[in-house]
């Protein structure tokens, strides 16, 4: 299966941070940001892997990662030329898709768990990955009826469910035909939110509940939190 690593946007939430440097090449305890998720999906088999980026910092993302062969990854690169939005990004995945079913991960998101049994045993339809949190009022939350999703909110001020949905999916092919048919949300992006209700609706989509640390990056409390875990996970691996 091949992967997407999304790694565009303005990272408005970690300015000055960000004034110079993209959000996904500051430092996360050892390593820029988007070496996490990069590390991620070629520990579950995915070597195949596209990084969008948006053209403010594109050069420094080759600069930094290359071909991937020091990963052990294969790297392409696409430029995103305005923050539209994480769906809107994902859509200039289609050639490098090619048909095929792809997973995707937010280049700001740090995850504990394993995605080798997701990569192995995904068919068709769509997947999202779901991790209890304390704050789900700044994510896409589900509503759910066991352990059946019924739609996604995004940033809801009541959330139904102390769930967020994470920043990985996996989609088959219609993903890019979904896309193609989204309005802009109110804060004129393309929602990823608005692709899996689009899957739900069809009754495509499938749940994975998260038992493992999980944490996006992209305010100054979750880089806090994420550096915190990454440290005490580095530190742990050093001393074995
Ligand atoms: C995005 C998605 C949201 C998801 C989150 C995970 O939010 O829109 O549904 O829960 O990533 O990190 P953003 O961080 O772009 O506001």
């Amino acid at each position: 299966m091949k992967g997407v690593i999304l790694a565009g946007g303005m990272g408005t939430r970690l300015k000055p941070l960000t004034s110079i440097t993209n959000k996904h090449l500051i430092g996360i305890f050892d390593k820029p940001m988007i070496l996490y998720p990069l590390e991620s999906l070629i520990k579950a088999g995915v070597k195949e892997i596209l990084v969008v980026s948006g053209r403010e910092n594109y050069g420094h993302f080759v600069e930094f990662l290359g071909s991937g062969s020091d990963y052990g990854a294969n790297l392409t690169y696409k430029v995103q030329d305005k923050a539209g939005g994480i769906a809107e990004a994902l859509g200039l995945a289609e050639n490098f898709a090619s048909g095929q079913p792809i997973i995707v991960i937010l280049g700001d998101n740090l995850f504990e768990d394993s995605f080798s049994k997701y990569v192995k045993s995904f068919k068709n339809g769509a997947r999202i990955f779901l991790k209890k949190v304390p704050d789900p009022e700044r994510f896409g939350v589900p509503v759910l009826e066991g352990r059946k999703v019924l739609r996604i909110l995004e940033k809801p001020q009541q959330p139904p469910t102390p769930y967020a949905v994470t920043g990985l999916y996996q989609y088959d092919s219609e993903v890019f035909k979904i896309i193609k048919k989204l309005k802009p949300s109110a804060r004129g992006e393309l929602e990823i939110t608005d692709v899996n209700n689009a899957y739900i609706k069809k009754g495509r989509m499938l749940a994975e509940f998260l038992g493992g640390f999980w944490s996006d990056a992209g305010t100054f409390e979750s880089l806090v939190t994420a550096t915190q875990w990454a440290m005490e996970k580095g530190l742990k691996k050093v001393k074995k």
